[in-house]
């Protein structure tokens, strides 16, 4: 039976899908960006089907929205399973080059007979994409829009990049990366939101978005691909951290520069969406929701135990400032900062430009893709963002033999410095928000890696036995 297509190029999503079921089943949980990793798939609903190259030719493309069902997490209440968008190419038979690509071979239902595979692995399915975003295409929910200022070439060859990430990434001849979000959900998306706030106030720290993908599905929007730049060349800033903390070189400049990107980065930020000011009610939800993590987190692990007390101080001294009147301000913040999210241009002698020459941007606006879009876009003190790079550094400096502490420590100092010289506030001048901040993260990273990495568990851990007896005192901050 033909697949039923309508004119503007929804296909039914059903059949399509009752086909793919038992191959999705094998292949999403084997998937690097599968959020729901140690429960099976139990089935799949649909949730939007787009044809974009009808299957009778030599190459089918289809645009899919799935609902996974899995059982809940133990104690849990049941959810109702997390969406994915995948983009399914159809052929007759896989070419080699394509067999890491693979989802499986098609035995009933509409594209029986059938090879399918992720057709982000192949160039031209990616370069469909790049072509209807070029073209401002609407095809059937799904809407291609293109910012009318900037163009898209032609003749940009696709490949996709094998990096480890939580998405997948298409670039175009060393032009464009299109970020195809996986997990997705409704709303708007602060890794479009924010690169668009940015661009429109100037900030050059950040790609600036080209062109991106929404959905629109049963009155739900959905943005589901971001279209930028593509900074040729570029080392993320882990890559560059470890490289140099292996030839035993200091990093001090590089972190000094990247410290003064995140500033430039928060205040426009801060100038180009609202901010608010936390005074004592706001504040104590905040403590709250860190003293809420702290004491699920020790309760899953038992290393963390010895110092919960200690931790639990360092949530008290920054709720006991604002009981006696201190405020903070709030803005739209990075929410997942850390070096890997930070790309360092090779030097071109840029305004932006670094001591080696080249210039740091920031990257990945999504926040942390595990906390609901609705707290990921509240505002937030900013200093959430610079305890996530001073954790960054500490890790950089723990995954080499033996730990380089000096290193991390000259890091955090050049990096704070750099942030006070661009923004005109020291982060250290305010310990007590900061060991706060650090400690929410460190906590983060303890129950990240007791579950995934247990051989990391000894890096957060090391944070955590400073953090639960540090009691800050205003520091002067170094030169
Ligand atoms: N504008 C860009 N120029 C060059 N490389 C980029 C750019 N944006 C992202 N990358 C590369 O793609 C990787 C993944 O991008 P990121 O936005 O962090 O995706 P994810 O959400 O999957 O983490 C980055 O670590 C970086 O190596
Ligand atoms: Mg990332």
């Amino acid at each position: 039976m033909a697949e039923t297509v309508t004119p503007s190029g929804t296909t039914t999503p059903g059949s399509l899908l009752a086909s793919l079921d038992p191959l999705l089943r094998e292949w999403l949980p084997r998937q690097r960006w599968f959020a729901g990793k140690g429960r099976p798939v139990t089935g799949f609903s649909p949730v939007a089907a787009t044809e974009l190259l009808p299957s009778d030719g030599k190459l089918g493309l289809h645009h899919l929205l799935v609902r996974a069902h899995q059982p809940p997490v133990l104690g849990a209440p049941a959810q109702p399973g997390d969406c994915y968008q995948l983009l399914i190419g159809v052929r007759e038979a896989l070419p080699p080059r394509l067999a890491p690509a693979l989802i499986g071979h098609v035995t009933g239902g509409p594209l029986a007979g059938h090879t399918v595979y992720d057709a982000l692995y192949d160039p031209r399915p990616a370069e469909v994409i790049l072509e209807a975003l070029r073209a401002r295409a609407r095809i059937g929910g799904l809407r291609f829009e293109r910012d009318p200022g900037q163009e898209i070439g032609d003749g940009l060859v696709a490949r996709l990049l094998t990096a480890e990430q939580s998405n997948s990434s298409v670039v175009y001849g060393d032009t464009f990366i299109l970020k195809l979000l996986r997990r997705v959900v409704p709303g708007v998306n602060p890794d479009l939101e924010l690169p668009l706030a940015l661009a429109r106030e100037g900030c050059a720290r950040v790609p600036a978005p080209t062109a991106w993908l929404r959905a629109d599905v049963a009155g739900d929007a959905y943005v589901l691909a971001v279209l930028q730049p593509f900074v040729q060349g570029a080392s993320d800033g882990w890559e560059l951290a470890l490289r140099e903390l292996a030839k035993g070189e200091d990093f001090a400049a590089e972190a000094r520069a990247l410290g003064r990107a995140t500033a430039e980065v928060h205040l426009a930020l801060a100038r180009a969406l609202p901010t608010v000011t936390l005074g004592h009610g706001p504040l104590r939800n905040l403590v709250d929701g860190m003293v809420e993590r702290l004491t699920a987190a020790a309760q899953a692990v038992p290393a963390l135990r010895p110092y919960e007390a200690g931790l639990r101080s360092a949530y008290r001294a920054l709720d006991e400032l604002a009981a006696e009147g201190r405020t903070w301000t709030a803005q739209r913040v990075h929410g997942d900062l850390h070096l890997g999210q930070c790309l360092r241009s090779p030097s071109g002698g840029t305004a932006h430009a670094s001591s080696s020459g080249g210039a740091w941007s920031l990257i990945d606006f999504e926040g942390e893709p595990a906390r609901p879009l609705s707290e990921r876009r509240m505002p937030q003190p900013p200093v959430r963002d610079i305890a996530g790079m001073l954790r960054s550094f500490d890790y950089a400096a723990h995954s080499v033999t033996p730990p380089a502490p000096g290193w991390a420590a000259a890091c955090r100092d050049a990096y704070c410095s750099g942030y006070a010289e661009a923004a005109g506030s020291d982060p250290r001048t305010d310990p007590v928000l900061l060991r706060a901040y650090e400690t929410d993260k460190a906590v983060y990273e303890v129950v990240y890696e007791a579950r995934h990495r247990p051989d990391w568990l000894p890096v957060p851990l090391s944070a955590v036995r400073r953090l639960a007896t540090t009691s800050p005192s205003p520091r002067r901050p170094r030169p």
